[in-house]
């Protein structure tokens, strides 16, 4: 899902000693300041830590331009807000409708987005008729919701929310009509078939208030760890995260480690922090630090995978119709204006410094030269950031020069470009490592103008801010 874009911050510098001609070129990496990574994307940052960040998204925002233009290029992931819920995907009994939803996914996939699913099954937004299936028919059609829908999507989605908001805050079940009707196996009945619709994609429980350490989360806690014991399938834990500025809990991080540690993943599915109205400085102030800290919680998790944003901008946030008075939830205003939360995410992304994306550089020196051709050897250095684990050293060349063959790297040339990557053995260079190869030209020996090396992204430890 890394989407390549030209690398920025480019810059080079010669100096011309008298025998030796170098030439070093960098790719300055993001320094963990608002400003320095003004044109860096959230899902940019996040793939560079192994993480998505995305948003939610819905069919009435997609005429508006303004707003699909950045949820097209700031986020790497989407969820599909509303339109794959039971009421518009099976309407009626037996009668499948996916063109909203696929609308949705139609437009991530041209964005080269990843996307979850939800929901498969919800107390919320069912149409009336699952409601008067007969009890000893919902088991059934529970399952022919499911075993239609994760079909018909198989191979395009990375996640799906199974089962959603199945507990009550004192950790009983939600007595919705398929715990009614179905009893308490309907969770794992709704997981079994799901899995055997589609044996790839990530089986997920979601649900809100789950953040924290508590009733609510424990016994979504022992659901997992039985479904675990009993081979029900199970692969993650999606914490809506539908929070108060002020109020995230203490103990998330550990919480989200907790479920880890059962062996399942954890993403955090509908990310907003609200606040009572009117916005204020400090207000936006105490929800960018919260917005921060939510993202370290994750990123100190490994199996923690994504965040994914409950939509971004505060123009199409669902905050102000359910919670009356509270609002400005979203890291965008509703004018599309990045908020201090915006930058506070995208710090705690970047993970202070090091900066993740790592650098190199690369030097030029002629070691021999005769009538008609000569050797050259390049210094491949790490710039001092971050480990990195492959380079590609780039250069148009002169006029009148050719690159015949070259050794410790791997040599492409097309027309004028020639392109050395690292060999299998020198790819990796620490902090202040460096490495060389070398190449046998024809013609002049003059140092090539624009050579340039670019890392390939650094494999972030997990657990590691910073
Ligand atoms: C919300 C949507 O954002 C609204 O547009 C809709 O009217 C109601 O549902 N938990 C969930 C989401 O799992 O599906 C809900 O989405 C928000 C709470």
């Amino acid at each position: 899902m890394f989407r390549h874009h030209p690398p920025r911050g480019r810059r080079t510098a010669g100096f011309l000693a008298t025998a030796l001609v170098a030439l070093s070129a960098g790719l300055t990496a993001a320094a963990p300041t608002a400003a320095a990574h003004a044109d860096t994307t959230l899902g940019e940052l996040a793939e560079a830590k192994g993480r998505y960040f995305g948003s939610a998204t819905d069919n009435p925002e997609l005429p508006d331009t303004r707003y699909t233009q950045i949820l097209g290029s700031e986020f790497s992931q989407i969820t599909v807000g509303n339109t794959m819920k039971w009421q518009y995907t099976e309407p009626s009994r037996g009668r499948f409708d996916y063109t909203a939803a696929e609308e949705i996914v139609d437009l991530a996939e041209s964005n080269g987005q990843s996307v979850r699913g939800h929901t498969l099954v919800w107390h919320n937004q069912l149409p009336d008729w699952v409601g008067d299936v007969p009890a000893g028919e919902l088991l059934e059609v529970m399952r022919d919701h499911i075993t239609h829908e994760v079909d018909h999507f198989e191979g395009r989605l990375i996640h799906w929310d199974v089962v959603n908001e199945a507990f009550e805050e004192d950790g009983s079940r939600r007595q919705s009509v398929f715990q009614q009707k179905i009893g308490d196996s309907y969770i794992a009945e709704a997981f079994k078939a799901a899995r055997a619709a589609d044996p790839d994609v990530k089986l997920y429980y979601n649900d809100y208030n789950i953040e924290g350490i508590g009733p609510k989360s424990d016994a979504v806690y022992e659901m997992v760890k039985s479904f675990k014991a009993r081979g029900i399938p199970i692969d993650g834990v999606g914490m809506q995260a539908h929070l108060i500025a002020g109020q995230v809990p203490a103990s998330l991080q550990q919480n989200i480690q907790r479920f880890a540690d059962l062996g399942v993943d954890v993403a955090l599915t509908e990310l907003d922090i609200r606040m009572t109205l009117p916005r204020t400085a400090a207000k936006d102030a105490r929800q960018a630090t919260d917005y921060g800290a939510v993202a370290e919680a994750c990123l100190a998790v490994s199996r923690c995978v994504g965040i994914t944003l409950w939509d971004y901008t505060d123009k199409y946030s669902w905050v102000p119709s359910v919670f009356p008075g509270e609002g400005a939830a979203l890291p965008w205003d509703e004018n599309f204006a990045k908020k201090p939360a915006y930058h506070a995410i995208a710090a705690a992304l970047t993970g202070g410094s090091p900066a993740p994306r790592g650098e190199c550089t690369a030097t030029y020196r002629v070691t021999s030269q005769w009538q008609g051709g000569f050797t050259a050897e390049v210094t491949v250095g790490n710039g001092h950031t971050a480990p990195i684990t492959g380079w590609t050293v780039t250069w148009t060349l002169p006029g009148g020069q050719s690159v015949s063959s070259a050794w410790n790297g791997d040599l492409t040339v097309g027309g004028q470009e020639v392109t050395v990557r690292n060999a299998a053995y020198n790819g990796t260079l620490s902090r202040s490592g460096s490495t060389t190869f070398g190449f046998q030209g024809e013609g002049t020996a003059d140092t090539p103008a624009d050579m340039t090396c670019t890392p390939s992204p650094a494999t972030q430890s997990s657990g590691v801010i910073g």
